[in-house]
């Protein structure tokens, strides 16, 4: 079947059902470069090269909905949700330019090649003191001994956030991840709505209490910036520009550290294998990147009509851009199934995007994954995979498992 416009249609591809959950991977074969999924009223896009154009074109492909809900909700919860001050465009990674450079440049300077290299000392130190609380006696769960508590503290500490405060901001990231990029109920949606507002309603309390006491963080390093000049970035933008970062600073690495040693683990000659060459943990994890990426999707829309992978596409054609399907693209990496740490291109990617909005916290995200991995394969050599049923949770956009069981 074809749209009107000659569009393939997949009537039955549906990224939230648990088959695909499951195993993503086995709904990428045979796929068309770019096809409408009405269960989403998406076009899904499968392919590097475009993929790439479209991040690359910020005039024809608007950020926009890039954390609206994914499915239609009712009038209740966009209500809920305006009136708690939670705008439609709610932050930096939505924003086209000229907005989104506002937010940007702040944000990124706080993430520079040598301010991320400052940050290894402390995330060795807390990767060493959570893995020193482990029974290793007993199968644990690596995704609460580590993979989880570990980008969560750093950036939370980071930020200024004081620790009593860290466990509700986990819970409304939860909330967050299930509003804009899952399918809830009715009532699920209302109760994430209502968590939204209570999370922008800290982050803009945070501000202001720090705006009265300053400490050694990236809040009050904002609002340095905002005290020299108040226009140029107001004490709303330094609460979006938390709002960023509280989410897109841990729950994708939490992932990607889960589904680094879960495919290392997978087969057991890749993890020996790093355990004897520690010098390549950092090829493994690009090549993870590309494997298994933790954000296997992320989405545009189309500012005017245009042609993307031979298909007409309308204005406002809503574009979920299918960064998994992309690293299994065999014209950018030859014999995708093969999982390759020695693969001399796995650092091409998409699973950081590209262009304008192109991940700020890439460098970060890397280190904190090889530093966790470095200290997991010295500490235990023999780690190894217990038999078990691994979930996901329930949404597009970040993806790893919900619990890791292994054996030391
Ligand atoms: C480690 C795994 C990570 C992955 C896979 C990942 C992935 C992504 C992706 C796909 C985008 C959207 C790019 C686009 O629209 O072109 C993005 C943007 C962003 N990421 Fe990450 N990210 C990771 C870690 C982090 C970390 C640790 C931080 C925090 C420091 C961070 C902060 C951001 C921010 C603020 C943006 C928005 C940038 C903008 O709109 O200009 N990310 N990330």
């Amino acid at each position: 079947m074809t749209t009107a416009s000659g569009c393939p249609v997949h009537g039955g591809f549906d990224p939230l059902g648990d088959a695909f959950l499951r195993d993503p991977n086995a709904h990428m074969h045979d796929v068309p470069p770019v096809f409408y999924a009405p269960a989403l009223d998406y076009y899904v896009v499968t392919r590097y090269a475009d993929i790439e154009r479209v991040f690359l074109d910020p005039e024809t492909f608007s950020a926009a909905n890039a954390q609206l809900p994914l499915i239609a909700l009712p009038p209740e919860v966009g209500k809920t949700l305006l009136d708690g001050g939670h705008k439609p465009q709610p932050s930096m990674v939505s924003l086209d330019p000229p907005e989104h450079g506002r937010l940007r440049k702040p944000a990124a300077r706080a993430f520079t090649p040598r301010r991320v290299d400052a940050m290894e000392p402390r995330i060795r130190a807390t990767t060493a003191e959570l893995l020193d609380a482990v029974d290793a006696s007993q199968p644990f769960d690596l995704i609460a001994a580590l993979a989880f508590p570990l980008p969560m503290r750093i950036m939370f500490s980071f930020m200024g956030v004081p620790e009593a405060d860290w466990p509700r901001l986990k819970e409304w990231c939860a909330s967050r991840a299930s509003l804009a990029w899952g399918r809830p109920t009715d009532e699920e949606a209302l109760h994430h709505a209502r968590q939204m507002v209570r999370y922008r309603r800290y982050l803009r309390d945070l501000v202001a209490v720090k705006a009265g006491d300053r400490g050694d963080d990236f809040a009050s390093a904002l609002l340095e910036i905002h005290d020299e000049d108040p226009e140029a970035l107001t004490q709303e933008e330094i609460a979006s520009i938390l709002f960023s970062l509280s989410f897109a600073g841990h729950e994708t690495t939490n992932n990607l550290i889960g589904n680094c040693v879960r495919r290392l683990l997978e087969a057991p000659e890749r993890w020996a294998r790093l355990v004897g060459e520690p010098s390549s943990i950092a090829g493994a994890v690009d090549e993870i990147l590309r494997y298994d990426p933790s954000v296997p999707v992320w989405r545009r829309v189309t500012k005017r009509p245009v042609t993307l992978g031979g298909v007409d596409l309308p204005e406002g054609a809503k574009l979920f851009l299918w960064l998994a399907a992309a690293g299994r693209d065999p014209d950018v990496f030859p014999e995708p199934e093969r999982f390759d740490p020695e693969r001399p291109n796995s650092r091409r990617t998409l699973a950081f995007g590209r262009g304008i909005h192109f991940c700020i916290g890439s460098a970060l995200g890397r280190m904190e994954a090889t530093l966790a991995l470095e200290e997991l394969t010295r500490r235990f050599p023999a780690l190894t995979l217990v038999e078990q049923d691994i979930t996901f949770h329930p949404n597009i956009s970040f993806r790893g498992p919900q619990a890791l069981w292994v054996h030391a």
